[in-house]
């Protein structure tokens, strides 16, 4: 039955939509907008499609970032439109607590399909959740209370996520935290150490940290699982922003070859539309923490398994298969990377490109001419990550390319666009960066006036 409302979405977004930066001014985190006029980068945009955004004056902006990596499919993708269409006009007894929800059914088996190695999924709603349920589910599981992570790691900003987060910056102020211990990535000798001491539940990590774009040095991943089961402790795998077909594997760690015990993704599962987060791991690891029924909610969330959520996490897989999204992104991302990788010769300022498949990191670092020299260190010595900065801001207000800097201080840009992306995407990408490359080896023009500006504002702080 049809319910007569006055509400009505489309008018009040036509009515107020223009009051979007006053309101989150007001009402929202305070240094959003702040940030955003900042550096001009508080445009209206109407709505997206595929691996671009359109303003209000219809101008398109390549996205190079897809929302933090959800958008794997590109926005708004027909098949999965059309899934959660569906599923909210199926009427379904969604969320009863009391039921066995078929699409979450579904959803599990097919993820598991490609980890055949594991067998239970746990859904939550975010990545930050999946990792807070691989922490509490490994300490269970073993009865050991400590997590090795790596420096510089990111896996969310909950409490428990952020205990093994590898950012200074992050996590000042919010202590105590949980007494978990970093070590350098890629140290296996740290780890070893680490172990000997006989109360670590696991190692978390990244296949390809998502700061810096560091990939795990070869070796690393193998070497740690090894390691971890000479001690009886967990290979706990953030996939969270490398999953679903981002690095041209459908996750990260099958390029390593090893078999982690507990893997968490999130983000691209359901296409962008709807939050959700998945944790896998073995059938011991579930049977040990959800050992009685007693304890069936021991770890759970209200929304998690959602039937929205769900169904569109089944689409956007179905879209993964059919339309061969994964080796796009090998193939796409090696065209990429290549192209990018022949600049390094051309340009001082161009230190390394680095990454896979459409996960890359370009970094820039000291000229060599002195002519070049004196407005880097300026910048540098403002803080460091001011010239990835002005790079970013360059490729948005000349090319209408979203990028961003790879983490804080740090001279890096992350590309993870679209999976879907094409040709076309990669030629306005290169073109674009040859262009700002240019005028930033001309040592004058946009990009080192706004340089100057981020120094003085770095002052002023
Ligand atoms: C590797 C990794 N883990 C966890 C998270 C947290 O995910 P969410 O922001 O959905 O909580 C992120 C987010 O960027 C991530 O990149």
């Amino acid at each position: 039955m049809r319910v007569q409302t006055d509400f009505d979405l489309a008018k009040l977004l036509a009515e107020r939509g223009h009051e979007r930066y006053p309101l989150a001014a007001e009402r929202l985190n305070p240094q959003l907008t702040r940030m955003l006029h900042a550096i001009g980068f508080d445009k209206t945009y109407l709505r997206g499609e595929g691996a671009y955004i359109y303003d209000d004056t219809g101008a398109d902006y390549l996205d190079m970032l897809a929302g933090f990596g959800v958008f794997a499919l590109g926005r708004n993708h027909p098949v999965v439109r059309q899934a959660v269409h569906d599923a909210l006009d199926a009427d379904l007894a969604d969320l009863t607590q009391f039921d066995a929800p078929p699409l979450a059914g579904l959803l599990a088996e097919n993820l598991l399909a490609r980890v055949p190695h594991l067998d239970r999924v746990y859904f939550g709603n975010s990545g930050t959740e999946a990792v807070e349920a691989a922490l509490k589910f490994a300490r269970y599981a073993t009865k050991r209370p400590r997590i090795i992570y790596c420096d510089h790691a990111f896996h969310g900003l909950t409490t428990g996520s952020l205990s093994v987060n590898g950012a200074k910056e992050f996590r000042a102020g919010f202590g105590p935290l949980l007494p978990d211990t970093a070590i350098p990535f890629g140290d296996l000798d740290a780890l070893e150490r680490e172990l000997r001491r006989g109360d670590v539940a696991g190692l978390l990590v990244e296949p390809i940290q998502g700061k810096g774009v560091a990939v795990a040095p070869p070796g690393f991943l193998s070497g740690a699982q090894a390691r971890l089961r000479e001690h009886q402790a967990l290979l706990i795998v953030d996939e969270v922003q490398t999953g679903m077909g981002r690095t041209g594997d459908f996750f990260a760690h099958e390029h390593d070859g090893v078999e982690p015990d507990l893997v968490a993704t999130a983000k691209a599962l359901s296409g962008g539309y709807v939050p959700v987060g998945a944790t896998m791991a073995p059938d011991w690891i579930f049977q040990k923490v959800y050992s009685s029924m007693d304890r069936v909610l021991v770890h759970d969330s209200t929304f998690g398994s959602n039937a929205l959520a769900m169904a569109a996490g089944l689409a956007t897989l179905h879209v993964m298969d059919h339309q061969d999204v994964v080796a796009n992104a090998r193939e796409v991302g090696a065209l990429l990377q290549a192209r990018l990788t022949e600049l390094v010769d051309r340009y001082e300022l161009l230190a390394e490109v680095r990454g896979r498949g459409l996960m890359i990191g370009i970094e820039f670092g000291r000229p060599k001419s002195l002519r070049l020299r004196g407005s880097w260190m300026a910048l540098q010595a403002a803080r460091k990550g001011l010239f990835a900065q002005t790079v970013v801001h360059a490729l948005f207000h000349k090319h209408r390319i979203l990028t961003q800097v790879s983490g804080d201080h740090l001279e890096v840009i992350k590309l993870i666009p679209p999976l879907t992306i094409g040709a076309a995407e990669v030629d306005r990408f290169v073109g674009a960066f040859v262009d700002v490359m240019d005028e930033a080896h001309q040592g004058s023009g946009l990009i080192w006036d706004f340089g100057k500006s981020l120094i003085k504002q770095s002052r002023a702080k």
